[in-house]
Order: structure tokens, then sequence, then C-alpha cells
């Protein structure tokens, strides 16, 4: 599955986001080590803290149907009608940093619907991870 048909999907999963709160829909869909497909989109909540980010609903789809790596995930965000720049917050970086390794795409477009790829080492230098 090539970068544009995974965000395609991202773009699926984004109509599906819940978000009366601020109106801001997301979807992810990532690919794991297996290319197995997985997706998750934003959930908010009356109580605003309670949010879960995109990345996050795909991320725990991953994990509970036993992926544990992260080969690509695509994030697609915006308002009801148009798509634009959503890259990962800096909780998702994290989120996502747990389950990557070098090869990991990162896949956003920006406003221009232009496609861009990241490393998790260029969206999180200096990460934080524990001891080996
Ligand atoms: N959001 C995500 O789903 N992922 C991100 O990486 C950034 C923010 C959601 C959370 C909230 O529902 C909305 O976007 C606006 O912040």
């Amino acid at each position: 599955m090539n970068n544009e048909e995974l965000l395609e999907i991202a773009r699926q999963a984004r109509q599906n986001a819940y978000c009366p709160y601020s109106g801001f829909h997301v979807g992810a869909a990532l690919l794991d080590e297996n290319g197995n497909l997985h997706i998750g989109c934003n959930v908010e909540n009356a109580a605003y803290a309670q949010v879960s980010c995109a990345e996050a609903g795909a991320i725990s789809a991953m994990i509970a149907s036993g992926g544990r790596r992260i080969a690509a995930i695509a994030v697609a965000g915006g308002d009801k009608s148009s798509t634009c720049a959503c890259t990962p917050c800096g909780g998702c970086r994290q989120r996502i940093h747990e389950f990557s390794d070098e090869n990991t795409r990162i896949i956003v477009e920006d406003d221009d619907s232009e496609r861009h790829t990241y490393t998790m080492a260029e969206l999180l230098p200096s990460s934080f991870h524990l001891p080996r």
C-alpha cells in the first residue's frame, strides 16, 4: 500500500470522527509489521480532557489485534469540508514512538494537499525512552 492509499483510508476514518466540541475531524490509518491495517479517529467528550486522538485509536486497534510495530501511519485532519495539515500532537508523537523504528513513516498532507513523509527522529528528536 502506498502513501496516497494510506492517506485516503485516513481521510475515510476522519469522516467518522466524533468531535462536536472542536469541529476538527482527524483520521489515522496505520500499517503494522505484518501488513495489517488499523484505523482510528478522534473521539471527544463533554469532559474535554478525556479526548482520544485519532492516532491513539489506531494504535490501540493495532495492539489489540496483535501488531507491535508501526511500518507507516497516515494522519488526515481538518474541518468537515476540507483537509489541512495535521502533524501528530506532542502526546501522539510519543505514542507513535513507542511502536516505531528508524524505518517508520509518518505521512501527513499540508494545506495544499502536498504529501510529507517524516521519520520519528524528525518529529521527536532526543526522545524519551527507558534505559535498555
Ligand atoms: N487531534 C488528534 O486526533 N490528533 C492529533 O495529533 C492532534 C489533535 C484531535 C484532538 C481533538 O479532538 C481535535 O483534534 C482538536 O484538537
